[in-house]
């Protein structure tokens, strides 16, 4: 199958999207330990959950689900020992027009995700993780549910994962078909089997209040895979300004969901997007701060046009 990815920029170090575009890249389990798949998982299970979501705050890794909102002070809400049950749910609705940065994940790249979700899991003192997938992606529950069986047989799922004691369960659950559903307590509701009507906040902050009003971590598909990322190429090189390029390209895919092009983080095609939402005050003001310095630091850098 053609790539929906073009090839980087010659400037862009590719990240989460690196394996998955790449010839001969399969979604099953042989092929993500061929390409050092769940060793993160191995370096966190050994450390303290508090040092695990110390090095998420460090990294100042944003959420890709549309708010940009720190994922390491969102899994600090959360009290590890409550004596509460934690949930982890994985938005991966994705209804956005346009948009299909989650969807090639689960497509193509699958246990990224789930190795993200288990590092989380064992942070945040989970044993019970849902992945919400809009209904419209029929193919993608069926490849995620096969990665979830696979990751199983081998031990990163399921009882006593590794041999550390921890155990965590991932189910799929189908989404309703409704664009409400990506709001995240909606997406509770929905899991609870509800109609998906938002809930108010306050009270009903997810990290306090979320499924079965119990603290639940709700993130993006994306984000759960930069976390394994963190873990992979350190904090500190992480937060590296220089890696923003890629944050920024599937940033403003999500936001603006507008072309599939820009997610190829291709540096002239998004100098170009940003002349246009700079001319269009409706797109501009969905551009947070951050994706804005993103593309100010592309745009002092890219003075050639990679074709
Ligand atoms: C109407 C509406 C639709 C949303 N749809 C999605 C969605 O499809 N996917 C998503 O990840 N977040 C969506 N969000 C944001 C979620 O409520 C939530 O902030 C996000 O999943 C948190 O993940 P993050 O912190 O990793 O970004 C939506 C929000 C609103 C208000």
């Amino acid at each position: 199958m053609k790539s929906l990815l073009l090839p980087p920029h010659p400037k862009e170090r590719r990240i989460v999207f690196k394996n998955a575009w790449t010839q001969g890249y399969t979604p099953d389990i042989d092929c993500y330990l061929q390409h050092g798949g769940y060793e993160e998982l191995k370096k966190a299970i050994v450390m303290k959950p508090g040092e695990i979501i110390d090095e998420v705050k460090k990294s100042n890794l944003r959420g890709r689900g549309g708010a940009a909102f720190p994922c390491g002070v969102k899994w600090g809400f959360i009290r590890h020992d409550d004596g509460k049950p934690h949930y982890i749910t994985c938005n991966g609705d994705e209804s956005e027009p346009g948009t299909f940065k989650d969807r090639y994940i689960l497509h193509n790249d699958p246990h990224q995700l789930l190795e993200g979700m288990a590092i989380a899991a064992f942070a945040l003192n989970v044993h019970l993780a849902y992945i919400y997938i809009r209904c419209e992606f029929p193919k993608a529950a069926g490849i995620v549910t096969k990665a979830i069986e696979e990751a199983r047989a081998r031990g990163f799922l399921g009882k006593n994962i590794l041999g550390s004691g921890f155990d965590l369960e991932i189910y799929v659950h189908q989404g309703a078909g409704a664009y409400i559903c990506g709001e995240e307590t909606s997406l509770i509701e929905s899991i609870e089997g509800k109609r998906p009507y938002p809930r108010i906040k306050p009270p009903y902050f997810p990290a306090v209040l979320g499924l079965y009003m119990s603290p639940t971590i709700v993130n993006n598909v994306e984000t759960f895979c930069h976390v394994k990322q963190i873990f992979k190429i350190g904090s500190d090189e992480y937060s590296n300004e220089e890696l923003l390029a890629e944050m920024t390209a599937s940033f403003l895919s999500g936001v603006a969901g507008i072309e599939q092009k820009i997610i190829t983080s291709s540096a002239a095609y998004l100098q170009g997007w940003l002349k246009k939402m700079k001319a269009d005050p409706k797109l501009i003001i969905q551009v947070s701060s951050r994706a804005q310095k993103a593309a100010d630091y592309i745009l002092h850098y890219q003075n050639d046009d990679p074709g």
